[in-house]
């Protein structure tokens, strides 16, 4: 690595932060932990963390092609990345464009119902609270953001569902929903943060038709359909195949 790194920022589920020698920037470092139901279940995946970083680093460069502000700068090694610091906004932004997970647990909307315009769901990010879902009233109550942030939010979410749906569907994955995570940088920008990635969203492959068998996302760990290297592999292969390889931070 170029960059040596300082001090541990932060320690999350999926990824290290460290300091670099430059104030605006930080090495995040993608860990082979797979987590689900807020760490209850936890496991070890062998390449986990090169797989979910190349990944992200190919749709960050893809969405900075198409205009969207994110916090990448470029890769560090396989399993290392250097971000823009900042200041993460503590809400979990899901758009599901086919109803699934939560979404069909928690009300009586049948699996599989195509979701148009697709839904924007907002969590409270905070686990020990386990990420509970908020409402436009109690999000105001809270005062995470403002009106006008809440949009810009609101905004970005669907621009990033607009590049990326299209983007899957050429490579015979349906973007079912997907999580963000988005910060503020020092000049105040709003960007896509932390990670897009099979961890991050759901993925089914198009052509298959077996519910568990079209699965190439997290939701094999989280339901034990093994595999789950391989569909991670597979759908970074398929990414490679239209993306080229990202840059290297310098
Ligand atoms: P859900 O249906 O469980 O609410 O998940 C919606 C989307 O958000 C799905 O693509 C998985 C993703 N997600 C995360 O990235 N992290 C989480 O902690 C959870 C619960 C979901
Ligand atoms: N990221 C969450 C956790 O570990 C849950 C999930 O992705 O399902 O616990």
């Amino acid at each position: 690595m170029t960059t040596i790194h300082g001090p541990l920022l932060y320690e999350g589920k999926a990824k290290r932060v460290y300091t670099t020698g430059r104030d605006e920037e930080v090495l995040v470092e993608f860990k082979n932990d797979a987590t689900a139901f807020n760490a209850k279940k936890r496991e070890q995946l062998e390449d986990k963390g090169r797989l979910n970083c190349q990944i992200s680093a190919c749709l960050f460069e893809l969405l900075e092609r198409e205009g969207i502000p994110t916090h990448y700068c470029g890769l560090e090694s396989d399993h290392w990345m250097v971000v823009q610091r900042v200041k993460v906004i503590p809400i979990e932004v899901v758009l599901r464009n086919v109803a699934t997970g939560s979404l069909c647990r928690e009300t009586p909307i049948p699996q599989g119902t195509p979701l148009e315009p697709a839904l924007m769901d907002l969590y409270y990010k905070d686990d020990d609270l386990g990420d509970p879902l908020l409402t436009d009233s109690r999000l105001s109550l809270l005062g995470l953001v403002s009106h006008e942030c809440r949009q810009e939010i609101e905004t970005l979410a669907r621009r990033v569902n607009a590049v990326l749906a299209p983007f899957f569907s050429d490579l015979n994955f349906q973007l079912v929903d997907f999580k963000l995570e988005l910060g503020l940088n020092s000049a105040g920008e709003l960007l896509v943060a932390d990670e897009i990635s099979p961890d991050t969203c759901r993925l089914w492959d198009m052509d298959i038709r077996d519910e568990k068998q079209r699965i190439f996302d997290k939701d094999r760990f989280r339901q034990d359909l093994g595999g789950v290297i391989e569909a991670y592999g597979e759908v970074y292969k398929r990414v490679q195949g239209v993306i080229p390889k990202p840059r290297n931070y310098r």
